[in-house]
């Protein structure tokens, strides 16, 4: 799904970077709640560096995860917990906006049963941390069933088409 957005995005936006972070490939260390992000504007931990600087200069965030017992991927959620540091800079050190950058968010998620639970879960979570990282749900495609019905990736595409086309069409290019 990731791979089909990017493309799409490429053909309605020519020549703006897309930057992809794999939340495997970082890995990043979980939150342990040390504290020191309650006094200084900073982590103890610099493997989210390269994603803090993203997120300051996007535009537009794409998340795509599938749904792991009724949630995300452990590699992921631990870089939502680590959005903490945002949370005490912003209501402990009292920068009201920690980024700055308002942007339009979208998830993309997969799920091998029919229940919604664990998407809508999911969407929860997402609503707390896009808060802290200035982003906006602005769509979400979900693709249930992955267990015994193979996604319909000609949908998608054409989905992704009107999605790709429709984000930051009011913004100048
Ligand atoms: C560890 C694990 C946990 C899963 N938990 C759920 C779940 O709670 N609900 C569900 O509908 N599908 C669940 N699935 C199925 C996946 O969401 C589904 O196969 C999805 O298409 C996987 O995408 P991926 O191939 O990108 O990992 C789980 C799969 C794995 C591997």
């Amino acid at each position: 799904m990731a791979e089909l957005f990017i493309q799409a995005w490429h053909r309605h936006h020519p020549g703006a970077p897309v930057h992809v972070f794999s939340a495997y490939e970082i890995n990043a260390q979980p939150c342990s709640h040390c504290g020191h992000c309650k006094t200084e504007n900073a982590c103890i931990y610099h493997d989210l560096d390269a994603l803090d600087a993203a997120l300051r200069s996007a535009d537009v965030l794409v998340i795509a995860a599938p749904v792991y017992v009724l949630g995300f991927p452990a590699p992921f959620k631990s870089i939502l917990d680590r959005m903490q540091r945002y949370f005490e800079e912003k209501f402990t050190l009292k920068n009201p906006a920690p980024i700055p950058k308002r942007k339009e968010a979208v998830f993309l998620t997969a799920y091998g049963a029919d229940s919604e639970d664990g998407v809508t879960f999911m969407r929860e979570q997402l609503r707390i941390s896009f808060r802290l990282m200035n982003a906006r749900l602005a769509a979400l495609v979900a693709v249930p069933n992955t267990d015994t019905i193979p996604p319909d990736f000609e949908r998608l595409r054409r989905d992704f088409e009107e999605l790709a086309h429709n984000l930051l069409a009011g913004e100048p290019k």
